[in-house]
């Protein structure tokens, strides 16, 4: 592990550091300067909104090419959003569905998606389904053989995680969206954790849609997401808000979603160039061979199974672990455990329960070190016995 990158970061971060920190996957961390210039936008919005939000869309323009080009997305698919969950209702709500189809997912998606999609078939009429994904995983090809034998002629619509939530496993969605071009079945990646942790290529990947968050590891404003819709989809694909410029092309429709303070959106841009100031490639290094680090260690010190292969082809910069015996394994319980760890120990770790047994999601990110690890085995090994 590089240690100049991460002594140059360590003091740049907003997060508190009396607080062991290994939960940047939920809402991600802002660095310090690129809080800044939010700040600095604000001000500037307050000074005189009608000139920042009407006479200055070019800001927000600028912002959207920064942004799809880091992403290798075409700029004119590309839409904020304030959320990956936003990101997906635009697209469910653009798709009509008939009673006769289905939507497809996996039981590791998401359960904010798993809401939104079970009441938007509720909503048509139509069936929603989820493919259970076994864990551990033994290869790529396991889940992507998987994913596709679970696909019949009622299948409209598929919803994949690029890289899921709790269990932090990355799906081959390269492979699953050539399945679904040469099978007529929708795709949509459900990307919230992708963009800064893999090095990404939107229109590579080859899906119909693409959603995401850059408030996670790109290490923008809360409030930053994205909608990406391939050629073909983008006259059809609406942000939730309609207004002004409905009919008038995905860009214009998704930069104006009412009136709004669309700072956090213009400086996903800057977050963006701070990333590329120390090199996105080195960042991901640096993180993923954390996470790796953490996972090995987890796995040796409780003598559990890795949920992915442990030469580490399926993991981020997250790694989810089966906790030890003696720990909790219902939702409850393991809640009350993440809660303990928190006010006893300062450490902000996700503990939840998944397929019936109680597991700990640890995120590397440049702040992060390999005492924070310590200090979880340590204050779990307290607890549990
Ligand atoms: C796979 C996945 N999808 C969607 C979301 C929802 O993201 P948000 O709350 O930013 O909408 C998350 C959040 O962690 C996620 O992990």
């Amino acid at each position: 592990m590089s240690a100049d990158i991460f002594s140059i970061e360590t003091e740049s971060w907003m997060l508190d550091p009396t607080i062991t920190y290994l939960n940047h996957g939920s809402f991600g961390a802002r660095v310090r300067s690129v809080f800044e210039f939010q700040l600095e936008l604000k001000r500037e919005l307050e000074r005189d909104p009608v000139d920042f939000l009407d006479r200055q869309q070019g800001n927000l323009e600028n912002a959207r090419k920064v942004v799809s080009a880091f992403l290798g997305a075409d700029s004119e698919g590309f839409g904020f959003v304030d959320n990956a969950t936003t990101g997906i209702g635009c697209v469910v709500n653009s798709i009509q569905f008939e009673p006769s189809d289905e939507i497809l997912t996996t039981s590791l998606v998401y359960n904010g998606v798993r809401q939104l999609l079970t009441r938007s078939a509720e909503d048509a009429k139509c069936s929603y389904r989820e493919v259970h994904i076994d864990l551990p995983v033994n290869t790529t090809e396991d889940v992507y053989c998987t994913v596709v034998d679970s696909v019949t002629s009622s299948t409209k619509l598929l919803v994949i995680d690029h890289v899921s939530s709790a269990s932090s496993v990355i799906f081959p969605v390269h492979k699953i969206a050539r399945f679904c071009r040469e099978n007529g079945v929708l795709l949509v990646v459900d990307g919230a954790h992708a963009p800064g942790m893999l090095e990404l290529n939107i229109d590579a990947v080859g899906a119909d849609w693409y959603v995401g968050n850059l408030h996670k590891w790109v290490c923008a404003p809360i409030g930053a997401g994205f909608v990406w819709a391939s050629i073909s989809k983008r006259a059809s694909t609406h942000p939730l808000v309609v207004s002004h410029f409905y009919g008038q092309g995905l860009t214009r429709e998704f930069d104006w979603q009412g009136t709004k303070d669309v700072t956090a959106w213009i400086t996903s841009a800057e977050a963006v160039r701070w990333g590329d100031s120390i090199g996105w490639k080195s960042i991901q290094k640096q993180n993923n061979t954390l996470a790796l680090w953490m996972q090995t260690q987890l796995v040796e010190a409780w003598n559990v199974e890795p949920l992915t292969p442990q030469c580490g082809s399926m993991v981020g910069s997250m790694a989810t672990v089966p906790l030890p015996s003696g720990c909790p394994n219902t939702f409850e319980d393991c809640l009350a455990f993440r809660n303990r760890l928190y006010e006893e120990y300062q450490i902000e770790v996700p503990i939840f329960e998944l397929y019936g047994r109680g597991m700990v999601r640890v995120s590397a990110q440049l702040y992060s070190n390999k005492s924070h690890l310590t200090c979880l085995i340590r204050a779990i090994h307290d607890i549990c016995n």
